[in-house]
């Protein structure tokens, strides 16, 4: 992956993180074996945190266990030194799940944007904690997991709900007739691919539907911005043959026409994309049939 790629989808952290492994592989061969430099980059980095002052900031995190059913939800607050812990909302997590409280339960995976898994509320808003700067100048940080939604365990909301709306818009090419002998790929114009620029990046994380007050409230009949953003990358793609009927399946009163365009879902979207526009096409092509 390109330095500029990374850029682009990590904090500053992790491409300083990578300029210093390639860094490292380059002088590899020059001066000292690999365990010699992982020793050098490790007492470098613990001088200069040892060098700092401690700054302590206040995680309040919201704790709900299933398995204590007489006790309440709650905020649970730990303290953390950010002279010590990486720069994102999700490093300070794993340092508390790792040093102070194992019990914390959230979800992870890739830790710079791809999966989607640790979608939660932070300040206020729903966000990635691995794409959240921590704010070194707030004293304190409050966490909830995504809102209007079941909670498994403290930071993990329920998604099964949110997977069946997805599997129902049928998110993959459909064909109405077999491929001719020999013929492998589904071609594709640059023209027609450009028009899956904006949607295909969706990682499915939920931050959008999850702060859309009409799903909050209609969430068992109306899509929500995620899915209907996903149900229209397949209407637009050119090598898909069932574009009309995708939309005939969505004429009904709550499916799409929920959305009142208020545009939570595209002030929320973490990978900066426009669902609410998505929508706005689907019922303008609806419109026009
Ligand atoms: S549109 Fe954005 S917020 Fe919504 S699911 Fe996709 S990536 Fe997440
Ligand atoms: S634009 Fe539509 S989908 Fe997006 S938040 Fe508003 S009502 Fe929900
Ligand atoms: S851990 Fe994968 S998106 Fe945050």
């Amino acid at each position: 992956m390109s330095l500029l790629a990374l850029s682009k989808n990590s904090s500053f952290f992790r491409v300083s993180r990578h300029i210093l492994e390639i860094t490292t592989c380059n002088t590899r061969f020059l001066t000292t074996t690999p365990s010699q430099k992982a020793q050098t980059v490790a007492s470098a980095s613990a001088g200069s945190i040892a060098n700092k002052d401690p700054l302590v900031k206040t995680f309040s995190i919201y704790r709900w266990n299933p398995d204590k059913p007489a006790e309440k939800p709650h905020l649970q607050q730990y303290q953390v030194d950010l002279n010590a812990c990486g720069p994102m909302v999700l490093d300070a997590l794993i340092k508390i799940k790792n040093e102070q409280d194992s019990t914390l339960t959230f979800r992870r995976s890739c830790r710079e944007g791809i999966c989607g898994s640790c979608a939660m509320n932070i300040n206020g808003a729903n966000t990635l904690a691995c794409l959240a700067k921590i704010d070194r100048n707030a004293s304190s940080t409050k966490i909830y997991p995504l809102p209007h939604m079941y909670v498994v365990k403290d930071l993990v909301p329920d998604l099964t709900h949110f997977y069946k709306q997805y599997k129902s818009i049928e998110p993959f090419l459909k064909k109405k007739t077999k491929p001719k002998a020999g013929e492998r790929e589904h071609y594709q114009s640059i023209a027609d691919r450009k028009k899956l620029d904006g949607l295909y990046e969706c990682i499915l994380c939920a931050c959008c539907s999850t702060s859309c007050p009409s799903y909050w409230w209609n969430s068992d009949e109306y899509l929500g911005p995620a899915v209907l953003l996903q149900a229209y990358r397949w209407m637009i793609d050119s090598r898909d043959d069932y574009a009309q009927e995708r939309r005939e399946a969505l004429q009904n009163p709550f499916s799409v026409y929920r959305c009142h365009t208020i545009m939570n879902c595209t002030r929320t979207c973490p990978k900066g994309l426009n669902p609410g526009r998505a929508i706005a096409m689907i019922k303008k092509e609806m419109a026009l049939e």
